[in-house]
């Protein structure tokens, strides 16, 4: 059976994470994959995880099925983070929320969900997008179409002529934007962006599907989520996938959730009718115990209080080590002009160098950041900073 497969190259981006693990160079730096690093180069585990993680196991008196929706615990809890507990929406019952395994099973619901609501729905990614959209949305049978998103040769995101490309979007159309701390190029809509594409899906008809992998990570929980609130308030239908692994470090625990927002309480019901058919028929059930501990943080004052703050932290350290890299670069001495990377958010920039320069960062250096140039600023640090400025600017001499 099998000898008719050829062997497929690694993920470009957790092959890279192997490379980087086997590599035995002392000084080696993973700007690679996007997870959380603090100044020591690790990725904790966040004091309320540790703490809700200690009143699960404590208060948990069976390992029975959850069923396909997950935990209500979770489900409500994750709906009030994203939307807010008083949007419009959440008070007229619009909103249905399920777990999923991490954003990419959102992702993927969501995707089977939208073949199964308009087989022949197109849906629009940006030009770039995080490379795992293709599969996780194309491997549902969706048609995937592109509008411009980011100049790589300017550093600046192409609002006009992302507005042009959806201009041509009909009603059948869906189009999936990135809610916050975009990946891979750390550009942003600005609020009064997403209110012009928001009017643009009032006028063509559009769907938005809206990947929320970051909420907490660029400005605060409620600005990171800004447009996913408006557009569940303006429009009739959204759809949000969200992941806990980066605001709650949970990447291996495999938590997120999807949200359908519909035109009414039944339609949303309707909706996460079929959600629960799909996923009974691709994974039966979501497990529980990331969700569990998501849902133990949220409904829990000081829980809650405590994981804000460490995001705060988090949040503050990534943003700082923006502006230190680019001010360190300078120091090294290199010209080209790397400031676009203060303004923008989340793990990811563009460094914008060639292909070459990649190769050399990793092969003279130990420094991996990814093919398309994508580096992951929360692996930068005090402690190799200047190994990481210095390296650059001899790459780039
Ligand atoms: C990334 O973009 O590096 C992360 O979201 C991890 C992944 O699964 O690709």
């Amino acid at each position: 059976m099998f000898s008719s497969l050829d062997i497929l190259p690694s993920d470009p981006i957790l092959g890279l994470m192997a490379e980087f693990r086997n590599d035995p160079n002392p000084n080696k730096v993973d700007l690679g994959v996007g997870v959380y690093k603090n100044e020591a180069g690790l990725t904790p585990i966040m004091a309320a995880v540790k703490t809700a993680e200690q009143h699960v196991f404590a208060g948990e008196d069976t390992k029975s099925y959850i069923g396909p929706a997950g935990m209500p615990e979770f489900n409500e809890a994750i709906k009030k983070l994203i939307f807010g507990e008083s949007h419009p929406a959440l008070q007229s019952n619009r909103v249905a929320t399920v777990l999923t395994p991490g954003g990419c099973g959102a992702l993927r619901v969501g995707a089977e969900l939208l073949k199964r609501s308009e087989p022949k729905t197109r849906i629009w990614v940006g030009d770039p997008t995080w490379a795992n959209h293709l599969p996780l949305l194309g491997n549902a049978g969706l048609k995937i179409e592109q509008y411009p998103y980011y100049d790589r040769a300017t550093s600046k995101l192409t609002f006009d002529a992302m507005m042009s490309a959806l201009e041509q979007t009909s009603e059948a159309d869906v189009v999936l934007l990135h809610g916050c701390c975009h990946n891979p190029s750390g550009a942003d809509l600005s609020p009064e962006q997403w209110r012009a594409v928001t009017e643009l899906a009032e006028q063509k008809g559009f769907l938005p599907f809206i990947d929320l992998a970051y909420q907490g990570l660029s400005v605060g929980l409620a600005e990171d989520a800004y447009g996913a609130r408006l557009m569940a308030e303006r429009l009739p239908e959204v759809i949000v996938a969200s992941s806990c692994s980066k605001n709650f470090g949970l990447y291996r625990e495999r938590v997120g959730s999807l949200s359908i927002v519909g035109t009414n309480s039944s339609s949303a019901s309707t909706a996460i009718s079929h959600v629960n058919n799909i996923v009974r028929g691709m994974y039966s059930m979501p497990p529980s115990h990331g969700g569990a501990i998501v849902a133990e943080i949220l409904n829990n004052s000081e829980l809650q209080d405590s994981w804000q703050s460490e995001l705060g932290m988090m949040r503050d350290r990534i943003n700082d080590t923006r502006h230190l890299l680019v001010q360190k670069l300078r120091d090294a001495g290199v010209d080209r002009d790397f400031s676009f990377i203060e303004s923008q958010h989340g793990m990811f920039s563009f460094l914008g160098i060639s292909k070459d320069e990649i190769t050399r960062l990793k092969t003279e250096y130990g420094i991996y950041i990814v093919g398309s140039s994508r580096t992951n600023m929360a692996g930068v640090s005090l402690a190799n900073v200047d190994y990481v400025a210095d390296a650059l600017a001899r790459v780039l001499k």
